[in-house]
């Protein structure tokens, strides 16, 4: 139940053995692992609790994993569409085992790496499920009987219990047609015909991947648009995109009910789901997954007992992920805001500073690049045009937007999007928000105008490398430093 990693050796089964650390930290996500390995750094005496693999959800079920299929799924449609630049190829299949396995291998290369450098810096990884025994004391329990629970104590303790799909009441998971994105990234067929419910990242994520390999794929969502917090420009690309791309969308809408039915006695084919729709309407499917948010994971680990306060399950802390109870800190997915693995890794580290007496600046959500990795890809940070407007005032914001038709390497890709700045009049650029393929790969660029608050002279007086898609932005900020020098703007 205890690992020995380079510390002294603490054996749960042995009620003698040293349980005082200075931080215990309960779950081994992003947030978790982060707060460990920075306490550990600071010369701390770390205790990490998880009852399954380090690394969490991110690595195992979430951002690694799908970016990995989402990588094959790219492949594919390198090769359907090699004849757009000359090179003759068809796709004459999907090796879904072959997928899988690449994706598996991606994923355990950086297990072994993250238990290793765990090890390596001396943090006691302590298996068993985790519950507040008081604000700074864990008890754990180990799924083996013959095991006894642990009580370890901490100076600070660290709550990174993470989410969990959240579920549609009334609709059930089977985990085989009826799926959460935990079953659907570990799926071992593609979906001949696929429902997604709910078109934020997750749901466009999966309905552009089981689209490139070859599934008919229709995406529900509630509200009116695909990504409804990004920039309305953003989804409308987005839509168009995947329209061209076959994948059927009903915005506005959603699941009334589901029924079963006899595919064969019916002779619908490989669809034996029916979803009733709010607007009256029908589909079948083989495949639905319902992709409708991330519920945060603090249900029976006694944080209402210590006397933290809850808000419908998330944990409320100041800007530096104080619970309000002395020693208790909270940071991840379970803090409300942003649910992203880079944002609570930041955290994490944050916490593990102001717990070694440190003055760290907390993390600012607004500046948390965003990205959603469908085809085409949409990422952003900082504010949307209608945050800016709401904060200073319509007449004192102002929006450009570069198409990336102008843009030397996206017509090389043959991709198509935009750059939409959002700036303060006469002040910095307060919004960045890109969409075309590999555009991903630009937010970090993005990220440092706006958390930099560069006005967009500093920026246009930067050289960009010709032709790279950062040309983009490059050109973007010339034009609203009003020296465009290709009129796209
Ligand atoms: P989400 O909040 O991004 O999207 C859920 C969507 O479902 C919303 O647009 C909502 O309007 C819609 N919806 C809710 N109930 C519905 C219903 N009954 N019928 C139809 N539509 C409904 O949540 P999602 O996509 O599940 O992702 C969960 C979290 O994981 C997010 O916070 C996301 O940021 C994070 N994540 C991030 C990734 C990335 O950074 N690339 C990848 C995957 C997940």
């Amino acid at each position: 139940m205890v690992d020995n990693a380079g510390q002294p050796s603490v054996s749960v089964s042995d009620p003698e053995a040293a349980t005082a650390f200075d931080v215990v930290v309960l779950g081994a996500g992003s947030g978790g692992y982060a707060c460990a390995l920075r306490a550990a750094q600071l010369g701390l005496r770390v205790a990490l609790v998880e009852e399954d693999k380090l690394g969490g959800t991110c690595l195992h079920r979430g951002c690694i994993p799908t970016k990995a299929l989402l990588h094959s799924a790219e492949v594919a449609d390198a090769v359907t569409h090699s004849g757009a630049f000359g090179v003759l190829a068809a796709l004459t299949g999907v090796d879904v085992p072959a997928v899988r396995a690449y994706r598996d291998g991606v994923v355990d290369r950086l297990f072994k790496g993250l238990t290793g450098l765990i090890k390596g810096r001396g943090i006691t990884v302590v298996h068993g499920r985790g519950r507040l025994s008081g604000p700074r004391s864990v008890l754990v329990e180990s799924a083996d009987p013959e095991i006894a629970p642990v009580e370890l104590t901490g100076g600070a303790v660290v709550v990174a219990t993470g989410s969990v799909p959240r579920l549609i009441p009334g609709i059930e998971v089977d985990g085989e047609q009826m799926l959460t994105s935990d079953d659907a990234v570990a799926l071992a067929r593609i979906p001949v015909r696929a429902v997604v419910i709910g078109g934020g990242v997750i749901g466009c994520e999966f309905a552009s991947m089981w689209r490139s390999l070859g599934a008919e794929v229709t995406v529900i969502e509630a509200l009116p648009r695909l990504l409804p917090t990004e920039e309305p420009a953003s989804s409308k690309v987005l839509e168009r995109s995947f329209r061209k791309r076959g994948i059927a969308m009903k915005t506005g809408i959603t699941v009334a009910g589901v029924d079963r039915v006899d595919a064969e006695a019916s002779g619908t084919g490989p669809t034996d789901v029916r979803l009733r729709l709010s607007d009256g309407g029908e589909l079948l499917a083989d495949t639905v997954l319902i992709a409708t948010g991330r519920a945060p994971r603090t249900d029976g680990i006694g944080l209402a007992e210590q006397g933290v306060i809850l808000d419908r399950g998330f944990v409320l802390t100041d800007p530096l992920g104080r619970t309000g109870v002395e020693g208790l800190f909270a940071v991840g997915d379970i803090v409300p805001g942003l649910q992203l693995a880079h944002r609570g890794f930041a955290q994490g580290i944050v916490v593990a500073e102001v717990i070694a007496g440190q003055s760290p600046a907390p993390v600012r959500d607004e500046l948390v690049p965003r990205v959603t990795y469908c085809v085409p890809e949409v990422a952003s940070v900082g504010l949307t045009s209608q945050q800016a407007e709401e904060r200073y005032g319509a007449d004192a914001v102002l929006t450009l937007t570069y198409d990336l038709g102008g843009n030397g390497k996206s017509q090389i890709l043959r991709t198509q999007g935009h750059a939409l700045l959002v700036r303060r009049v006469d002040g910095p650029v307060v919004g960045i928000h890109l969409v075309g393929e590999r555009v991903g790969e630009l937010i970090g660029e993005a990220q440092l105008i706006v958390g930099w608050e560069a006005h967009p002279d500093d920026v246009a007086a930067l050289i960009h490398a010709h032709p790279t898609q950062n040309e983009a932005l490059g050109e973007a900020h010339l034009a609203l430093a009003g020296k465009a020098l290709h009129a796209h703007a």
